[in-house]
């Protein structure tokens, strides 16, 4: 007699689909291909591949502040440590109504903001999904549909019931533009788009100007907004996350893609000093370090895996850091990885396993269901391999599984612990101790994420590594983008932005 278990519930994922676990679920020996033992054996091949010691660690992270300076000597660097030209904290003061579009990795969203000073702040948001489609489209037609849906937004926020326009005539509302994708700034309201990342490849985009490219957008649909500001989400989630904890000196991003920035003294920027600004001042800088180590790959140690990644990805060589990080590879990672299992015969002997084998049909929010499955019998894996692969799995196979994602989560978190390293040496904040506002899909929703980020940074620093704290940060992409254009507004009045 074969024992069976039944388990049931129900989990929406980030796609929006709900899936509903009905299991029913057998003892192994029905699916005798997948012992205990064998999944053991495979899983320490995998332990050794994808474990970074706190030495290998170390060598990353002095690479790492290499690239930093690097980046900040001299222009088009790897990691190109953009200038952003946001000049200095907030004062916490910054008050009134900013627009803010965050057109993110996955999402476009159109925010009203209040400030309403002393670090407090209301906000209004719509969100919008962007089709693949229109990620690769012409980039103007992407802009287009960013106008539109700001017309929709201002059109029902700024009217009354009668359909009669709240605004002063003439009147503009200040907007900040979140556009996080590595863009060259030579001022605030300018943007040259260096690369799409993320898996975005929308056409006649790269090289020229997005700030312009959609000011032509909101001309065309004839908007009462000015761009004031092109702001990267770190940058604004610097800006945020100090604007409420002063102690923020550091602000990062894992999500889809990841991403770090800091504030530097204007006088250690030494690719800027055409620009003779005052040497007194300080400047956030968006690092992109999702770029290090792209192109030579001599510092990262990547996997088979991780190469098959970035070769089939639509940018090979590039992202580097990023592509062993962030959310939109995890899943990949883990599905190569069954896939060769599978190629070798070791998984799902006899099954039909066609639908494991199309490119990222593997979400990386499996991999954080995986980890959190709180029963013995694993149902949460067994229903995500049953209900989007129609595959049965044994009990060994879900352990192996959960291991997997463990491993492969446990990397990416020590890597972003090694770029914090990187910009806490570098600015030697060890000892005084700091604040990392950090946000992006992967820190908030993984489970352990943030824990085994401080874990790395003890691996790194020893004790005085608990000095650095990540905490969950603002909204930069919203609130900072609004507190930008506030502190951009004040400079603008003041007329200190002439030559920029
Ligand atoms: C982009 C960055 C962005 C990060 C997080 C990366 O792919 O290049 O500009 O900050 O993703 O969204």
């Amino acid at each position: 007699m074969v024992a069976s278990r039944r388990g049931s519930g129900s989990i929406t994922l980030p796609t929006g689909q709900t899936m509903t676990i009905h299991t029913r679920t057998h003892e192994e020996e029905d699916l005798p291909h997948a012992t205990k033992k064998t999944m053991a054996d495979h899983l320490r091949k995998y332990e050794s591949l994808f474990t970074l010691t706190p030495q290998r660690m170390r060598m990353i992270v002095e690479a790492f502040k290499d690239s930093l300076e690097l980046g900040l000597q001299k222009p088009k660097q790897v990691v190109p440590m953009i200038p952003t030209f946001v000049f200095g904290w907030p004062t916490g003061k910054e008050s009134g109504d900013f627009l803010a579009l965050d057109l993110g990795g996955t999402n476009l969203r159109v925010c009203l903001v209040t400030l309403q000073g002393e670090g407090k702040f209301e906000m209004t948001q719509t969100k919008y999904r962007l089709t693949e489609e229109q990620k690769q489209d012409e980039g103007q037609k992407l802009f287009d549909f960013c106008a539109e849906c700001l017309k929709t937004f201002v059109d029902t926020n700024f009217t009354d019931e009668d359909g009669t326009s709240l605004l002063k005539p003439g009147e503009l509302l200040p907007l900040g533009f979140t556009f996080s994708y590595p863009c060259y700034q030579s001022r605030i309201d300018h943007g040259e788009l260096i690369r799409w990342t993320k898996g975005f490849g929308a056409k006649n985009t790269e090289g020229r100007d997005v700030a312009e490219m959609f000011r032509q957008s909101i001309e065309k649909y004839k908007i009462p907004v000015v761009m004031t500001a092109i702001i990267n989400d770190t940058t604004g989630t610097l800006i945020a996350s100090h604007y409420v904890n002063p102690k923020t000196k550091i602000a990062v991003i894992f999500g889809t893609g990841c991403n770090a920035a800091y504030m530097e003294d204007v006088k250690n920027i030494d690719k800027i000093k055409v620009l003779k600004i005052n040497e007194q001042d300080q400047m956030a800088i968006n690092c992109e370090w999702g770029a290090f180590d792209s192109f030579e790959h001599e510092h990262l140690p990547r996997t088979k895996y991780d190469i098959i990644v970035d070769e089939t990805s639509n940018k090979p060589g590039e992202q580097a850091f990023e592509k062993l990080i962030s959310g939109r590879y995890l899943g990949e990672i883990l599905r190569l990885v069954i896939c060769e299992l599978i190629d070798e015969g070791v998984l799902f002997l006899g099954q039909e396993t066609y639908k494991l084998e199309t490119p990222y049909v593997f979400e990386t929010a499996f991999l954080s269901l995986m980890e959190s499955d709180p029963t013995d019998e694993l149902l949460m894996i067994i229903g995500i391999f049953t209900h989007f692969f129609a595959v049965e799995t044994t009990l060994a196979e879900r352990q192996f599984f959960r291991a997997l994602a463990m491993l492969i989560g446990r990397r990416a978190a020590r890597l972003s612990a090694c770029g914090i390293a990187a910009i806490v040496g570098k600015m030697d904040y060890l000892d005084e101790g700091c604040l990392v506002g950090a946000d992006g899909s992967l820190y908030n929703k993984y489970p352990g994420f943030a824990d085994r980020v401080h874990e790395g940074l003890i691996d790194i620093f020893g004790e005085k590594g608990r000095n650095i704290k990540t905490v969950h940060a603002e909204d930069g992409s919203g609130v900072g983008s609004a507190i930008i254009a506030a502190m951009t507004k004040v400079r603008r009045d003041a007329g200190l932005y002439p030559h920029v």
